[in-house]
């Protein structure tokens, strides 16, 4: 019989109550406000450059996303009135069994030279401008200068980290024969997923990513001479009511101390905290010893198999349990997907409460990712939280999906450059 105590023990630690999400809005507005005023801040609040698209940028672009361990190259129409389409696209992994441009052992050129033939497989031999959306922290003083700040999501490639992104990218189209592609913009994937909603929809003035990376930008009104775009960077939000899972998993991370909010709720992390989770349920007698090797390998366990437990689907992991045990485990992965939605939230209705104290105004939230994209109930928890704490106002506040912003995001801030 299962120790019903015990596993509420094991719950316990993951559940927020709605006073503890406010508190942790709190936080982050205060974190907010820190590192725009320049403080000492978890924040790394980073301007863009940019403000809100108007909805009539138009022409031919090129794109390059830049996001994790896969890249795209796209080429891009936009037709104005929020209106565009993708003429040509290519995914490549930067990762597969015969090559790995995210390794250490790889340096910035090669792993430029390589981004730069792909995007030769596509592109015209016309002169196109194009943007880039590089999904990294990256500080910006100019809309087409970013360097990189540190790697996050794993990433290891020697050389970039403060190294001048667009010079890498310029160089290396240059080198394969590609001077006819200019890089004119660099972006995060969060403002990119920003600009492509704004671009239809004036009331989009946050965007967020809740994939295998986590992070949202968001229209600053007030901190500079024009409202900005600002990639606020925050995976590294740490005022948090973190677990000793946690804890686990931070210090067993590259970078440990680092991007605390974004290993709570995003997709690179939650099957590595599930996978802490059913090991010491099995070593407090909880659950049985499962026979799979993964459990043992960091990482083995993914957010795939978070999705497939709650979808009650056979996996190796359960095929020992009883119905009872099963349901336990259920829970379980059902909690951490609660908790990323609630903490995502709980950020979102910071952001609300520095630009609209009184939410007075109509906001709609943009996200992309495969979390909210296809994670059941997902999208739903953060709607549903988002209700919670906004009471009547939620009536002036949209959540959306929107697909593909980090690619037409750049091909949008490509042509803004031009302006
Ligand atoms: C990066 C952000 C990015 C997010 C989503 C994080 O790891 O630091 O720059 O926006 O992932 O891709």
């Amino acid at each position: 019989m299962l120790d019903t105590a015990l596993l509420k023990e094991f719950q316990q630690p993951f559940l927020l109550s709605t006073d503890m999400i406010k508190h942790i809005a709190v936080q982050f507005r205060k974190a907010m406000y820190a590192g725009l005023c320049g403080k000492t801040s978890p924040l790394k609040m980073l301007p863009s450059f940019l403000a809100a698209p108007t909805g009539q940028e138009k022409g031919a672009y090129m794109a390059l996303d830049f996001g994790g361990t896969n890249i795209r190259a796209l080429l891009v129409e936009l037709y104005g009135n929020g209106h565009y389409a993708v003429i040509r696209q290519r995914h490549t992994p930067l990762k597969t069994s015969s090559y790995d441009y995210t390794a250490d052992s790889v340096s910035a050129e090669e792993l430029f030279d390589f981004i730069a033939s792909e995007i030769g497989q596509i592109a015209p031999a016309a002169a196109l401008s194009l943007g880039h959306t590089f999904s990294f922290p990256s500080y910006q003083t100019n809309i087409n200068n970013a360097k990189l700040i540190t790697w996050t999501k794993e990433l290891k490639t020697t050389g970039v980290e403060n190294a001048n992104i667009t010079q890498l990218l310029s160089e290396a189209l240059i080198r394969r024969g590609l001077a006819h592609i200019r890089p004119a913009a660099v972006i995060n994937d969060t403002a990119g997923t920003l600009l492509t909603a704004a671009y239809s929809n004036p009331a989009a003035d946050i965007g967020s990513i809740c994939g295998t990376g986590h992070n949202t930008a968001y229209l600053e009104p007030w901190y500079h001479s024009t409202p900005m775009i600002i990639n606020m960077e925050s995976g590294n939000f740490d005022k948090l009511p973190l677990t000793i899972f946690d804890a686990k998993l931070d210090t067993n991370s590259e970078k440990p101390g680092q991007q605390l909010l974004e290993k709570s709720v995003s997709g690179r992390y939650l099957g590595e905290l599930l996978r802490l989770i059913i090991n010491a349920m099995i070593k407090n007698g909880l659950l049985p010893a499962i026979e799979a090797k993964r459990l043992n390998i960091p990482d083995a366990v993914t957010t795939k198999d978070l999705s497939l437990l709650m979808a009650d689907s056979v996996i190796d992991l359960t095929t020992v349990l009883t119905l009872y045990e099963r349901t336990s485990l259920q829970q379980i992965a059902a909690l951490l997907q609660k908790r990323s939605a609630q903490l995502t939230a709980a950020t979102f209705y910071g952001i609300l409460c520095h630009i609209d104290p009184k939410l007075e105004r109509r906001h709609h939230i943009a996200i992309d990712g495969s979390l909210y994209e296809k994670m059941p109930g997902y999208a739903q928890t953060i709607q549903a939280t988002l209700t919670d704490l906004c009471g009547k106002s939620m009536t002036s506040l949209s959540t959306g999906l929107i697909k593909n912003g980090s690619g037409i995001g750049a091909a949008i801030a490509a042509a803004m450059a031009k302006k």
